[in-house]
């Protein structure tokens, strides 16, 4: 495995994630799981980072495997019984069919072109059953606007100090947040995570190219329709065939 930007950052992840209230998320995937009538669905989190999500949902549904392409989030996980595969979202190795695949909380976003993100649909194409279905949110530009300047922070967590910095560059349509990380040896780490910020439209382009279809997208936590007020918008995407 490639050395990952996100070595150092899944250390501190756990705790910069504490202010997320994950069971809420879980629960609106698990009302939005169910309305889709799949009985004991098998499930594939995809980017699912330490694996919090998938560990809320797999007290209700029993054939979830979790995976990231970071070794390190994944080995960050608290969760032992959890099934965890490394591996990259735009080329998923798995040989097998899930009723559900998913991904949360800005994953797409990271991924950074077009095609990547036209890569990544077609592959999760190839192991979605017939009546199977993707879902994921992305973090739209409103969320870029209005949040960046709160990601602005720093702390300590188990020795480990850290610093982010947070900006958006509204003509490139990247977020970018830099970690600053000093080891409890003083040694000093940069890590740099990049968002693009797609235009709502450009789903449904790569959907239909990637020969899936765009059943549903809501403005994220709601089942109502995206709107220009959404920081967030939740897809549901098919099969064309
Ligand atoms: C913002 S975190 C979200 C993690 C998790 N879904 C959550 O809700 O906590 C984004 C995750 O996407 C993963 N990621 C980024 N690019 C990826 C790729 N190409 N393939 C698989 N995972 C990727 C990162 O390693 C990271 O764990």
């Amino acid at each position: 495995m490639k050395n990952h930007p996100y070595k150092y950052v899944a250390f501190i992840y756990s705790h910069l994630m504490e202010s997320i209230d994950y069971s809420v998320w879980g629960d609106y995937l698990s009302d939005l799981i169910d309305g889709e009538g799949i009985k004991h669905p098998s499930i594939l989190e995809l980017s699912s980072g330490l694996g919090n999500l998938s560990s809320i949902l797999s007290k209700k549904f029993r054939k979830i495997i979790c995976s990231d392409n970071s070794l390190d989030m994944l080995i960050n996980c608290k969760n032992s019984k959890l099934p965890k595969i490394c591996f990259d979202m735009r080329e998923i190795p798995i040989k097998k069919e899930f009723d559900i695949l998913l991904s949360t909380f800005d994953s797409i976003n990271y991924l950074l072109t077009y095609k990547d993100l036209v890569k990544h649909l077609k592959s999760v194409k190839n192991c979605l059953s017939k009546n199977g279905f993707y879902t994921f949110d992305v973090s739209l530009e409103l969320n870029s606007t209005k949040y960046a300047k709160l990601l602005n922070r720093k702390g300590e967590f188990e020795g480990v100090q850290y610093r982010q910095r947070s900006f958006y560059d509204i003509i490139k349509k990247i977020h970018t947040n830099k970690f600053e990380i000093t080891l409890p040896n003083k040694k000093k780490i940069q890590e740099t995570h990049r968002q693009k910020i797609y235009p709502i439209e450009i789903f449904f382009k790569a959907a239909d190219e990637s020969g899936l279809y765009v059943q549903d997208c809501f403005n994220c936590f709601t089942f109502d329709t995206v709107n220009k007020k959404s920081e967030r918008a939740q897809f549901i995407l098919r099969r064309i065939d």
